[in-house]
């Protein structure tokens, strides 16, 4: 069996999400014209959209992955982050661009934007592809490009998982009651 039957409804379709990655893409070409650009993804939410977007921007740049984990259960983030996956490089001499699924309390990124800042690069900005303005609880995080802003509803799809599935799932989609419950 397919995952069709556990989607409620699309919230963003294939179309939506290709075109406003282009977009995006293009918005990131124009502004880092000259600089070192280091596109940094977030483990492993991140790789479906850091695969598109990277092709969309026409500059030389490297990309590297971070992966790290928030302690807490399946929906909600603490703030406490543990780097499981370092990055393989240092970042002093980049311009560095953070590429997130989804920016949801904002904990997980606040407290990567410090650990990064201590290791001095160019610049750090966040690209996220979905954002969830309602959930935030800090204010240090205001990302530079963002995708969708979206209600206040648990997504997945297009990398974002509910327990490490359906991150295969090409666009964005709202499960069913009875999924959360089984
Ligand atoms: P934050 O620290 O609360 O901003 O958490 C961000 C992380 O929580 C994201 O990188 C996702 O892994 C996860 N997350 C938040 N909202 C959703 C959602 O609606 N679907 C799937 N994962 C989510
Ligand atoms: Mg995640």
């Amino acid at each position: 069996m397919g995952m069709e039957q556990d989607i409620l409804r699309p919230l963003v379709t294939e179309e939506e999400l290709q075109q406003r990655v282009k977009e995006i893409g293009a918005q990131i070409t124009a502004d880092y014209q000259g600089k070192r650009l280091l596109l940094l993804g977030v483990l492993k939410g991140s790789i479906v959209f850091m695969s598109d977007i990277m092709r969309q921007i026409d500059l030389p740049c490297r990309i590297d992955f971070m992966s790290v984990s928030s302690y807490g259960d399946g929906t909600n983030s603490s703030g406490v982050v543990k780097i499981l996956k370092d990055l393989d490089m240092p970042i002093k001499e980049y311009d560095v661009l953070i590429i997130e699924d989804i920016l949801d309390s904002g904990r997980t990124l606040s407290y990567l934007k410090r650990i990064l800042q201590e290791r001095s690069p160019r610049s750090i900005r966040i690209c996220t592809l979905l954002d969830k303005p309602d959930r935030r609880v800090v204010d240090d995080v205001n990302p530079e490009y963002k995708g969708f802003v979206i209600p206040d509803e648990f997504v997945v799809g297009y990398g974002l998982d509910y327990g490490e599935t359906y991150r295969n799932l090409p666009y964005i989609a709202l499960l069913k009651e009875e999924v959360y419950r089984s």
